[in-house]
């Protein structure tokens, strides 16, 4: 099959196009034909050679978390799918997979396509909003009328995280810059500070989450915004979230905790409750790009800028 292969660590010129060994299924899995995935910023951190802990002394031969595609085998014990449904989802980023003609899954760690959304759509959402989905209803709590802050809410995660607060029924306060203002308040943040012309901190005791989703302030910086039984949460781990935090947790009334989205049955549960919101019309997907698989360094390059509204997508093989 094709696919895009990185020999070695660096930068968008290790992305190559080579011919690869089609995936061979277990009895548990599914073969998706790729039809679209989109970037995200763990894939270049991961070619870069940023994650290395993660990753290891080489990269992973081909990158790629999110997709969505059609299904074209089925491992023996599949009962959920059969070929040529449309399904959509994410691997683990570290391992990657998906920037392939072919990726194959776990059944239980895929799900149905929404119906009402193209394949490029689909492929944009499952990294972000799962990972909005777990930081704010599994870690952080958010309940129907909470306040919720999202800092980089015009990025893929914090526009996920906007949409998911306003369906619970909750006040949105979102930081962004300038240029992104019209789009976050279209996308229903109530509240929106421009973190180029004021300070993010001057509400005290405001927030019951503080979800930093660009992952740019730290607890103690961000903790006198957030009422007591709040928690902060933020998208990359630190010393503070891994080594401080269960200390933190036991003496403050204030939570802090990191997300770190793994492919599982867990998130194949939040991909169908995406898929339900998609289908009732409570979240859209918003893509800023979508580019030729031929253009997949410039799809990078783009995504490397940190100034993405929404998604990046690339076309898949088969397109
Ligand atoms: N732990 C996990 O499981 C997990 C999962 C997904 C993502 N992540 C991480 O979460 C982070 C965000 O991911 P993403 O996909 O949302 O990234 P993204 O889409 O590339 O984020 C781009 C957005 O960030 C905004 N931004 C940049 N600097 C900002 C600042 N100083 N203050 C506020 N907003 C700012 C930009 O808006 P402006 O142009 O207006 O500044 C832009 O809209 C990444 O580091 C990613 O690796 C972690």
């Amino acid at each position: 099959m094709r696919a895009i292969v990185v020999i070695k660590y660096g930068p968008v010129e290790v992305l190559e196009f080579q011919e690869v060994e089609k995936p061979l299924i277990e009895d548990n899995e599914i073969l998706v034909q790729v039809q679209a995935f989109s970037v995200n910023p763990v894939d270049w951190k991961v070619r870069r050679g940023e994650v290395k802990l993660l990753t290891g002394r080489k990269p992973p031969k081909i990158l790629g978390a999110d997709y969505s595609g059609v299904v074209t085998e089925v491992g023996k014990q599949v009962t959920s799918y059969k070929i040529g449904d449309g399904v959509f989802g994410f691997v683990n980023a570290f391992k990657g997979g998906t920037y392939a003609e072919f990726v194959k899954v776990k059944e239980e760690e895929t799900c149905l396509k929404p119906e009402n959304l193209s394949f490029e759509e689909a492929s944009s959402l499952p990294v972000v909003t799962v990972t909005a989905c777990q930081s704010l209803v599994r870690l952080g709590r958010l309940r129907q009328g909470g306040h919720v802050m999202i800092n980089g809410c015009s990025g893929g995660v914090g526009l996920s995280g906007v949409q998911i607060a306003k369906t619970l029924g909750c006040e949105v306060t979102g930081v962004c810059s300038t240029k992104n203002l019209a789009v976050v308040k279209k996308m229903g943040v109530d509240h929106v500070i421009d973190y180029t012309k004021e300070d993010i901190l001057t509400d005290k005791e405001a927030y019951d989450i503080f979800f930093d989703a660009v992952a740019n302030k730290s607890f103690f910086h961000v903790k006198e915004t957030i009422n007591s039984g709040g928690t902060y949460v933020t998208t990359i781990p630190s010393f503070q979230t891994i080594v401080l935090a269960p200390l933190i947790n036991v003496f403050s009334s204030k939570k802090i905790k990191h997300i770190m989205i793994v492919p599982s049955k867990e998130s194949a549960k939040d991909l169908a409750t995406i898929k339900e919101m998609a289908e009732k019309g409570k979240l859209a997907p918003v893509i800023e790009e979508v580019y030729p698989i031929e253009q997949i360094q410039e799809a990078h390059t783009h995504s490397e800028t940190g100034r993405v509204v929404g998604k990046i997508v690339v076309r898949g093989f088969a397109n």
